[in-house]
């Protein structure tokens, strides 16, 4: 075991980074691991790790004929997903943070931490994980290094970012970093013998200190709560730094769309947790749409970092290099990339094991296999009432294994956006596409997103709650000033700014069924986006915006009533004005920064809805 790792000596350590180096040291100090090890991101290290995990019990290797490379980790019960109620953005001055974010002040919360992080790391090695998010040296890409007593986390960071040694020769000796510092929160007493999933059942503290640009993660060791280059700083740390520098750190997906003329447009599109944004991003046209020479490329399927460019357009990167994707609901029907991606080389957390060493979830196969043992470790059966695979459990694969991966997907100048969409998951009300007049309304429909919960985060699931922006939990400061900030982006872009979209494909009939076929066949919406951008279509005007006629989708191949169609397009005005109650519930809630812009724009469909 830990044949690599060093005892605590910093002489050896792979860089001269001052800042790094005494970082590494003064955390050392305090949290006390047995050991220092510093991740060179080689597979020879990623293998060696996977064989520590299998051999600690925390992986399971699957079947090498059926899933070669891959494993299975099953969590323990209690840290199955984000833990938005102990996320905390600890800004100097509460109103920093804003009403959506839980707050304490720095001092404060420092005090609190330095307490459960004193010896915490006790009996175990602390991984040192430096990281890129974003193409190396891309000027618009950010390193940060992670400092982990998981060595899950590390061969997680593996997949999901550009991990290891070339990371620390683009620091240099003077380089800038963002500090994440991890403990699973569950030190070792000599001779203590280790559980399969280690965290802390009583305390989790997720911290940022906006200010100061770091990151500290207590207690567990499940996805964004650990994994600290993923939500923590490329979307809240990065969202700071965003606003001070002029870009946006974003919850958004990034595909390519090239249609039949050869003409290629890239769009990207916000979705709150586990609605949709790892299917669309991987979206396989229908047959018709192939034929007539419709292709979907993907570039990234979480987050965006888009900056405006020297000629005036909006460039996205991905700054991850993975995906940590949402297993139940992935199929060969519903998502066929994705199915490709993960059929190797793959970690697989809180899915189903099968009889013969492969992984299942619920909506995998229409039929379910007869014997199964469950994310809990427990036998299961198709009639035992429970799920089999966790609702949020995920796979984590390196992006280079998706087939649909774009050519320009690690180009570190970015691709230049010509759409945003905003989506939630709503069963009613909200329409399958609308199209903003102008910038601005198209953020206030951005600001107003609202979204029924998944299971994705802790709590109740299936509530509709505003999730602007599908950045709810994500911004890293006052959500006010986050619009504030949009609104000047796109003053700042100008004509070159990319058209605003919102969708929602999830509509449902009387009968609770999902009335929009999704899939695929968000291909036909996003065939009318791009053809409005290129302004070959029109569209209908309606209160909240421009909708499309039935006959200006494309339905070759589908079967889709035009009846069915008026009723998930057409704009209710009596649920509109119960809708936007809410809406002024939300604006209520962050008037001290509200930008006029906004308000304006609620009283004006306000009285466009009662007239
Ligand atoms: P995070 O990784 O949590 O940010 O989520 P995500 O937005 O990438 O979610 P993902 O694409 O993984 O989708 C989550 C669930 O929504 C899966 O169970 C999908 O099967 C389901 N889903 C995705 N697209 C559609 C769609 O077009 N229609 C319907 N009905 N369900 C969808
Ligand atoms: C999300 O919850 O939006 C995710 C998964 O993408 S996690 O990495 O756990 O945040
Ligand atoms: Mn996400």
């Amino acid at each position: 075991m830990h044949a690599q790792a060093k005892p605590v000596q910093m002489n050896d350590a792979p860089t001269s980074n001052r800042k790094l180096l005494a970082w590494v040291e003064e955390i050392a100090a305090l949290t006390k691991p047995d050991r220092i090890y510093w991740c060179d991101g080689s597979d020879a290290e990623y293998q060696q790790l996977c064989a520590e995990l299998v051999a600690a019990g925390t992986f399971k290797k699957l079947n090498e004929k059926l899933r070669p490379n891959s494993y299975l980790a099953l969590s323990d019960p209690t840290d199955v997903a984000r833990v938005e109620d102990r996320t905390f953005i600890c800004a100097e001055k509460e109103e920093d943070a804003g009403p959506t974010n839980n707050w304490m002040a720095p001092a404060e919360m420092k005090g609190t931490l330095n307490k459960l992080f004193d010896g915490c790391m006790r009996g175990r090695t602390m991984y040192v994980v430096p990281f890129s998010m974003g193409p190396l040296g891309s000027h618009i890409a950010h390193i940060g290094v992670e400092l982990s007593d998981s060595p899950y986390v590390a061969v997680n960071m593996k997949l999901m970012t550009r991990m290891g040694s070339k990371v620390l020769d683009v620091l240099g000796p003077d380089g800038v970093f963002v500090p994440a510092l991890h403990s699973v929160g569950a030190p070792l007493t000599a001779g203590q013998q280790d559980v399969a999933w280690p965290c802390n059942r009583d305390h989790k503290y997720i911290v940022h200190f906006p200010e100061t640009r770091e990151i500290w993660s207590y207690g567990s060791g499940y996805g964004g709560n650990a994994l600290l280059g993923k939500k923590c700083f490329a979307l809240r740390i990065a969202s700071v730094m965003g606003k001070a520098e002029g870009w946006l750190a974003e919850h958004m997906l990034i595909l390519g769309v090239k249609t039949p003329q050869g003409k290629k447009h890239y769009v990207t599109a916000a979705f709150p947790s586990a609605c949709g944004k790892t299917n669309f991003a991987m979206l396989i046209p229908p047959e018709s749409f192939k034929q007539q020479g419709w292709e979907v490329t993907t570039v990234g399927d979480d987050i965006a970092w888009i900056k405006p460019g020297a000629d005036g357009k909006m460039y996205a990167i991905n700054p991850e290099a993975g995906f940590f994707g949402v297993a139940p609901g992935t199929s060969y029907e519903t998502n066929p990339n994705c199915m490709e991606s993960i059929k190797a080389n793959t970690i697989f957390t809180n899915v189903a094991l099968t009889v013969d060493g492969d992984v299942w979830w619920e909506g995998m196969s229409k039929v379910p296999p007869a014997r199964l043992t469950d994310w809990q470790g427990k036998d299961w059966t198709p009639d035992c009432g429970r799920l089999a695979a966790h609702a949020n459990s995920r796979f984590t694969v390196s992006a280079t294994r998706c087939p649909s991966l774009d050519p320009q997907w690690d180009n570190p100048a970015g691709v230049p956006i010509s759409a945003m969409i905003f989506g939630g998951r709503r069963s009613s009300t909200v329409p399958l596409v609308t199209e903003a007049n102008n910038w601005n309304e198209g953020v206030y429909m951005a600001a107003t997103l609202g979204s029924e919960t998944t299971a994705a985060i802790t709590g109740q699931v299936g509530v509709v709650r505003r999730d602007p922006f599908a950045m709810i939990a994500f911004c890293g400061y006052n959500m006010a000033d986050y619009f504030d900030h949009w609104i000047n982006v796109g003053t700042k872009v100008g004509n070159a700014a990319p058209k605003l979209y919102c969708v929602n494909w999830f509509r449902k009939n009387d009968q609770g069924k999902f009335v929009w076929p999704g899939f695929g066949d968000n291909m036909r919406v996003l065939k009318w986006i791009i053809e409005r951008i290129e302004g070959k279509v029109p569209a209908l005007q309606t209160a909240l915006g421009n909708i499309p006629d039935y006959k200006d989708l494309d339905w070759s191949g589908a079967n889709f009533s035009e009846d069915t169609f008026k009723a998930i397009t057409s704009v209710n005005h009596s649920q509109w004005q119960q809708e936007l109650k809410l809406h002024d519930e939300l604006l209520t809630k962050l008037e001290y920064h509200l930008p006029a812009a906004l308000k304006a724009r609620y009283v004006a469909l306000q009285a466009t809805l009662a007239a």
